[in-house]
């Protein structure tokens, strides 16, 4: 990782061209709570969704990424969030496996979509794992979630695919379900995370592999700010994290706010949407 100082001390930071895969909200609703932010007696606006999901999509594109659509299945509300549907190291895909039955039809359908688009390692997992929502990637790691959805099991196996070490991090929190709602890669081995989401012994091995991260409270992680997508410069996160917009410029990164509140119904935001294809 290289980091460029700029005269003010602050740290000039570079974004590189990403590859997403996204999914239209066209038949999002909540219509079951598999999570503590999900409330099926509250309304939700489905063209509102459509609406904030298509700023989010064109985002990306104005700033320079590539995104592909995965078709959205009627009676799978939830294959909006794109990133658990599969996780992506080096052009290996590891299919998801998901822990609530309302959802489990989403693993084949991403895995159909990527080998429909020309990957030729896919592997659809024996164990409960819920792809990017809970498996994040630095240079040296995969950080994994357990506690809630995906299993250590599912961690060992996602390390004997993909030959990096896999780093089980332990959440507590029913509100922090998905380690991408705790935790998020900034840039290269950089992370910012919450620390009150985690189990005390995975704090320690968060302090000691990354003592240098950006700890987020708990008013920006209770607005989601963790459900970020980094491109190495630009921090995408829910606009309501005002404070944790402030800590991204101070370290040089350049935060961009959006507002993804019908998502949020579902217990998702920025990063639950965007599921990285790494080459
Ligand atoms: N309703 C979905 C669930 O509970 C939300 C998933 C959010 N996605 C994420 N990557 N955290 O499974």
């Amino acid at each position: 990782m290289t980091i460029r100082r700029t005269p003010g001390g602050v740290p000039g930071r570079t974004a590189r061209p990403r590859r997403y895969l996204m999914c239209r909200p066209e038949y999002f609703e909540v219509s079951y709570a598999i999570n503590a932010w999900m409330d099926p007696t509250k309304p939700v606006d489905t063209a509102r969704a459509v609406m904030q999901w298509e700023r989010l999509h064109d985002l990306y594109l104005s700033l320079g990424h590539q995104v592909d659509l995965i078709d959205p299945l009627p009676g799978l509300p939830d294959m909006v969030y794109a990133a658990n549907g599969a996780t992506v190291v080096d052009g290996k895909v590891l299919g998801a496996r998901f822990r609530n039955v309302e959802r489990a039809a989403e693993g084949p359908a991403y895995q159909e979509w990527f080998r429909a688009n020309g990957f030729t390692e896919v592997l659809d997992p024996e164990f409960v794992n819920e792809g990017e929502g809970d498996f994040l990637v630095t240079t040296n790691f995969v950080l994994a979630g357990w506690g809630f959805r995906s299993t250590p099991e599912g961690h060992l196996e996602a390390q004997e695919f993909f030959g990096k070490p896999v780093i089980g991090l332990r959440l507590t929190d029913p509100r922090y379900y998905h380690l991408d709602t705790a935790l998020a890669v900034l840039d290269g081995d950089e992370v910012m995370y919450h620390p009150a989401a985690f189990s005390a012994g995975s704090r320690a091995v968060l302090e000691q592999l990354f003592p240098d991260a950006l700890l987020v409270g708990e008013q920006d992680a209770g607005a989601f700010g963790l459900n970020a997508v980094s491109d190495g410069r630009h921090v995408v996160i829910p606009e309501a994290a005002q404070t944790l917009a402030e800590q991204l410029r101070g370290r040089g990164f350049e935060p961009i706010g959006m507002d993804l509140s019908e998502l949020l119904k579902g217990g998702g935001s920025v990063k639950c949407c965007t599921l990285e294809i790494r080459a």
